[in-house]
């Protein structure tokens, strides 16, 4: 598999689509709520398989000097639990050290909270209910492994 950034219009229409029907659509969300403001300026991440195409994204953005956040991370469903997942996480905590970055916040869903636990990724406090229902704990991981 490849882990790059989107390059092409084609590529980010598939990448913001992937993002869609994993983050938005099953809550009845319309295709668009996928997207946000701070899009045009952060780091994408997609994993492209040689005969699948697009099956992983994620999103990294500056959020206050030497702090990142990571937002919008979607494995295509039958995909998962194959270490897709994991290799866009990995590249977009190596781009965020590139950026200077030393701690990486992010809001966990629920379901997820396993995920980046394995991944070093402390619970730090209760997030956000999304769309009535779906709970987030904020989590935080310093790059650098100190605490
Ligand atoms: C969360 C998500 C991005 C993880 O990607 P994935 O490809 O399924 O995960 P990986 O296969 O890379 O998992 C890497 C490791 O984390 C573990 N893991 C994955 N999901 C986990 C979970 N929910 N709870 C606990 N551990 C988990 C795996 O077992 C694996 O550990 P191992 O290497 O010891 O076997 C993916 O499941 C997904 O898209 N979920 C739906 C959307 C979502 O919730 N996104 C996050 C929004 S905050």
């Amino acid at each position: 598999m490849e882990i790059r950034s989107p390059e092409t219009d084609t590529e980010f229409e598939a990448y913001y689509d992937l993002r869609w029907r994993v983050l938005r659509q099953p809550w009845g969300q319309s295709p668009g709520s996928e997207r946000d403001e701070l899009d045009d300026d952060a780091t994408h991440v997609a994993g492209y398989d040689e005969v699948k195409g697009l099956v992983c994204v994620g999103r990294l953005h500056a959020v206050e000097t030497g702090v990142g956040q990571v937002r919008y991370m979607a494995v295509e469903e039958p995909l998962r639990g194959r270490g897709l997942g994991q290799a866009v996480l990995n590249e977009l905590e190596r781009l965020a050290k590139r950026q200077g970055m030393s701690v990486i916040v992010l809001d966990a869903r629920e379901a997820a909270v396993g995920f980046y636990r394995r991944n070093g990724y402390e619970a730090v406090d209760e997030g956000h209910v999304l769309f009535g229902e779906v709970r987030h704990s904020k989590m935080r991981k310093r790059l650098d492994g100190s605490a």
